[in-house]
């Protein structure tokens, strides 16, 4: 097991693993999770990945619910998992690092968690106008992060907001539909803004907040949508919303947990 990044309030039940494996087709306990039909013929790592997800997913849920039984967590078209009734949660395995993140419905309408390894030269040459705007870039520099440190959390952030929103949403979008506006690295806090209308809940210039975290080899992000009501009586942590979570933003009806 490993520690748990502290980019997700405390409603939500995570787990997370070091995977240092040297042969990906020794998977040792995670054996017993099936792979869906389109990962039959994945490569080993992928194959590993996937299951040691499921994994840190099923113990997450016995976290968040002791009495549930264990079960499995199906596969939607889209690549989600499928959580049971009342559940939200997200996923994120990268090299070394796997996690799963779960919460009640009633406390937490959506997360997403999101690990990346800190770019190479190489990877960051390739993709940086693919996921990002210098101007991104540029508030995670001021934060203090080194270039490579600053995509890779751009990148993180962005995924992770695609996991958490496009649940509530139901379509994909792209890279440059949301703009990171704002890193705090004092309260490892990330604003950003949508660029352009997702869904009647998530309009234009809707604000997402979240939080990240660096380490030496990832960076961590997550973000949450707290349920409505949670939202305006109690953070979903339990603690008095208004002074916990000072600056949730509510756009258009969806409330956007920022941690501060
Ligand atoms: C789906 C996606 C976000 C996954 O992120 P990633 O960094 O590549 O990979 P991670 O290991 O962190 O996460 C993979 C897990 O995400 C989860 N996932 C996949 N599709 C998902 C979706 N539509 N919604 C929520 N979670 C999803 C799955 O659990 C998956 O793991 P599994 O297949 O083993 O179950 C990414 O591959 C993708 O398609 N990105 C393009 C869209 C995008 O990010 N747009 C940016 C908008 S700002």
């Amino acid at each position: 097991m490993a520690a748990n990044p502290a980019v997700v309030p405390g409603a939500v039940r995570q787990v997370s693993l070091r995977l240092e494996v040297a042969d990906p087709s020794q998977d040792g306990d995670l054996g017993g999770i099936a792979l869906p039909a389109e990962l039959q013929r994945a490569v080993p790592v992928r194959q590993l990945h996937f299951r040691a997800g499921r994994y840190c997913a099923l113990r997450a849920l016995q976290l968040l619910d002791p009495e549930r039984p264990v079960g499995t967590l199906a596969r939607s078209p889209s690549g989600a998992p499928l959580w049971p009734a009342g559940v939200s949660g997200s996923i994120t395995h990268t090299d070394g690092f796997v996690s799963a993140a779960v919460a009640h419905t009633t406390t937490i309408r959506s997360v997403g968690i999101d690990s990346e390894c800190i770019m190479s030269p190489e990877q960051a040459r390739s993709v940086a106008t693919v996921v990002s705007w210098p101007s991104e870039l540029a508030y995670a520099r001021d934060a203090g992060l080194d270039r490579f440190q600053a995509l890779t959390l751009v990148f993180s952030a962005k995924e992770a907001i695609f996991k958490c929103l496009h649940p509530l949403v139901g379509r994909t979008f792209d890279y440059h539909d949301v703009r990171i506006v704002g890193v705090d690295a004092g309260t490892g806090t990330f604003r950003a803004r949508v660029v352009q209308t997702l869904s009647r809940e998530v309009p234009a210039d809707s604000i997402v907040g979240g939080r990240f975290e660096v380490g030496e080899r990832w960076i961590h992000t997550g973000v949450f949508v707290p349920a409505a009501r949670a939202a305006l009586t109690e953070a979903p942590d339990g603690s008095s919303g208004a002074a916990r979570y000072p600056s949730v933003a509510v756009a258009a009806g969806l409330a956007f947990g920022k941690v501060p």
